[in-house]
């Protein structure tokens, strides 16, 4: 089984990316054991572009429903690794807990860790809403 590193860096190869010829891809674990990949897809109306990480998040809903995020991967041609976008961090707040680990790696295997409540401190929850 690929670790969940190699995962989203397999997905990363499927990158629709033409406008900014800048792959990404991301790999999710939840807490019951499943893993879901996506890649970032672009639109030629740049708002419509989806990055990687909401693709494997929306990936898992459609799949399996509600879920745990018990860790999310991200792999970029990029050093240091980038780090998730303020979008996709909320999507995260939405479906993981603050010790979700994310794990952000470049293609030379250099990577950096943080925990969720760490690149979105004082988030706003589905708590607020009642949920
Ligand atoms: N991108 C992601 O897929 N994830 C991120 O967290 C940051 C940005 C994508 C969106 C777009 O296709 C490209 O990277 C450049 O912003």
């Amino acid at each position: 089984m690929a670790t969940l590193t190699e995962q989203a860096k397999n997905a990363r190869e499927r990158s629709y990316s033409p406008y900014s010829h800048r792959k990404v891809g991301a790999a999710i674990a939840t807490t019951d054991g499943k893993t879901y990949t996506g890649c970032n897809v672009e639109n030629s109306s740049f708002g419509a572009t989806v990055c990687a990480e909401r693709v494997a998040i929306q990936t898992a809903v459609a799949t399996q429903g509600k879920f745990t995020l018990q860790e999310v991967a991200v792999v970029t041609d990029s050093d240091p690794a980038w780090t998730p976008c303020g979008m996709c961090r909320q999507v995260m707040v939405e479906f993981g807990t603050p010790d979700t680990r994310i794990t952000c790696m470049n293609l030379q295997g250099k990577s950096r860790e943080f925990k969720l409540k760490d690149l979105l401190p004082e988030a706003f929850t589905p708590r607020q809403m009642g949920v």
